[in-house]
């Protein structure tokens, strides 16, 4: 089979493939230098809030076997200067954005949603997942009544989908996923980073100012995995999966667990053109294996 069809429809998104950039690994400028931004099936933006926020003291980053830590706090310059900067260097490109939001209250996240809703961006991304931050964040998406608290919040404010990205940092991913389905979600991603920690053998303390951060790359692959496949079996919703992906034929094993859609994140900072490498060797490999498409691809899970 010569060419594959990745077209792929993601809660009401004609998306050209499957393929989109994770939160907070990807800048519209810099990646844009690399490659053409429309050969993406759609960006995600890194994490915005209503005002600026300062984001943690340095160090931030640290690097883990197959991959890195993170304690960035969801630094960003708010969303005056998101509609200013990002959105409009991405507006010469055809692919549709969606925009990751930040809150650290219901308040914060309907705020920013607002801000956002007589914008370009295509659909919204509610971060409740970020282990990064003290207040919000991770609160919400790791209580099931609050998940769906900050989500009905956000789905009567939002003019556009909304998308819930959870946490794997939960004992059962399900209970937040049917929370979020329940309150009104029109998509699910799945997963941000797992908390992790380093200490300095020199200092004798963290490596990283915040204490603890985000574990991210190819070390957190199989847990991803294996929560798309539990939620897949949990709800209806479009599934975005992430956690990991370096490769086509990684994004394939997502799309196999039950993802509609997948994001490539850590691999985009240590190769700029990851995403769109990911989108060749997705259609490559299922050329080789002969799937005329995802729906083809996806149908073909055993387990
Ligand atoms: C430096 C860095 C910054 C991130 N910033 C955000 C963010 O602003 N919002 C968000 O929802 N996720 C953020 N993430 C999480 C990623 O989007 C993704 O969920 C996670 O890293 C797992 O995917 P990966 O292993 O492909 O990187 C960030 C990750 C990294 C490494």
């Amino acid at each position: 089979m010569s060419q594959v069809d990745l077209r792929t429809c993601f809660a009401g998104l004609s998306l050209k493939n499957p393929v989109m950039t994770a939160s907070g690994t990807f800048a519209a400028r810099e990646s844009g230098e690399f490659y053409d931004l429309s050969r993406l099936g759609a960006v995600i933006t890194k994490g915005v809030a209503a005002k600026p926020w300062p984001g943690n003291p340095t160090p931030r980053i640290a690097e883990t076997y197959g991959g890195m830590l993170n304690a960035v706090g969801l630094q960003n310059p708010g969303a005056e200067a998101y509609i200013e900067s990002e959105l409009s260097y991405l507006a010469q490109y055809d692919v549709p954005v969606i925009a990751n939001l930040a809150g650290h209250s219901v308040e914060e996240y309907v705020a920013v949603t607002e801000c956002l809703n007589e914008t370009s961006v295509a659909m919204f991304e509610l971060n409740i997942s970020c282990p990064n931050v003290k207040e919000g964040g991770i609160g919400f998406g790791t209580d099931p009544r609050m998940a769906a608290q900050v989500t009905e919040a956000v789905k009567r404010a939002a003019k556009k989908p909304v998308m819930v990205k959870l946490t794997p940092n939960v004992t059962d991913i399900t209970a937040i996923a049917r929370a979020v389905e329940d309150a009104g979600a029109d998509a699910i991603s799945l997963i941000n980073t797992l908390l992790g920690m380093r200490i300095d053998l020199k200092t004798k303390r963290p490596l990283l100012a915040n204490g603890t951060g985000g574990l991210s790359g190819p070390a957190i692959k199989p847990v991803a995995v294996r929560m798309v496949y539990q939620v897949r079996r949990a709800v209806k919703l479009p599934i975005l999966g992430l956690g990991g992906i370096c490769t086509g034929e990684d994004a394939a094993e997502f799309l196999l667990a039950g993802a509609d859609a997948v994001a490539v994140g850590t691999a985009a900072l240590v190769n700029p053109t990851a995403p769109v490498d990911v989108v060749e060797e997705l259609a490559a490999f299922m050329a080789r294996e002969g799937y005329a498409d995802v729906a083809a691809l996806k149908a073909a899970f055993v387990g």
